[in-house]
């Protein structure tokens, strides 16, 4: 993995690419279905997005994005990943549910946005953070391209404070998540077994929640909170833009 972590963005990048087909429903296998809850709790935090411009941040297969689309009215989406083969199930996804007009995708690099100074009611970021090779930086990019006023959202997994959640927890992705990835492969041949090792190694260095939300501090956002979900398994954090 060493090497792995020396390139990480092109890693990652590589790595998206080869699971796009398969991304969303090893996501909902590998969770048991909780993928669904913390979408949930994410739509609950979002409130009334009406009319708003909305930035979704390494959007993948697009989840985020059509959630939003849905709630946003006569506002829009512009949803940016650098990997083109999930922006791609992005697209047919967006295109399948009726709502190509309102998502427009982009292909961009999350830590050097292609976006104005303030252009966007609300960024988000969904499940990304652990894998680009500079949280600050994008935290700093989402925050520039937002208005005076506007939110970030991040949600992510994080790290569980009490034992006995964090225990299972990491046992779980250290020893099952790849037993999954490697019989999801079995079953799909075309699917690279990697991206599934590399899920607990891209926990590692990645802040907790408390040093999550001082990012966003250290990033200029205000009234900085956080919310874990499942024993903070995953936490949503939000900041507003003075
Ligand atoms: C785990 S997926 C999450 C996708 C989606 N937000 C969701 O909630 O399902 C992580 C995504 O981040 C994207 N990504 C990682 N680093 C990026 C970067 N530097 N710029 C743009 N996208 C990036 C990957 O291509 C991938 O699509």
């Amino acid at each position: 993995m060493s090497k792995v972590v020396e390139r990480k963005d092109e890693y990652v990048h590589e790595l998206f690419n080869s699971i796009a087909d398969h991304y969303d429903s090893m996501n909902m296998f590998m969770t048991g279905g909780l993928w669904k809850y913390w979408q949930y709790r994410f739509t609950k935090l979002l409130g009334d997005i009406s009319g708003k411009q909305v930035l979704d941040v390494a959007c993948g297969t697009g989840d985020l994005s059509l959630i939003m689309a849905k709630r946003v009215n006569d506002g829009a989406i512009t949803s940016l990943d650098f990997a083109e083969e999930m922006l791609a199930v992005a697209e047919r996804k967006i295109e399948h549910q009726g709502f190509s007009e309102r998502v427009e995708l982009l292909h961009g690099d999350a830590m050097a946005l292609p976006l104005e100074d303030n252009s966007y009611d609300l960024a988000t970021i969904g499940f990304a953070l652990r894998n680009v090779a500079d949280v600050s930086t994008v935290i700093g990019e989402m925050a520039r391209t937002v208005k005076p006023g506007g939110r970030v959202i991040s949600i992510e997994l994080s790290k569980p404070k009490k034992m006995v959640v964090a225990r299972p927890y990491y046992w779980y992705f250290e020893n099952i998540v790849p037993l999954m990835g490697k019989w999801a492969q079995r079953r799909a041949k075309d699917l690279d077994m990697a991206p599934y090792a590399w899920l607990p190694e891209s926990l590692k260095g990645f802040p907790n929640a408390e040093e999550l939300a001082e990012i966003f501090r250290e990033n200029g956002l205000t009234s900085v909170k956080y919310y874990p979900l499942t024993g903070g398994i995953v936490c949503l954090h939000v900041g507003t833009k003075q």
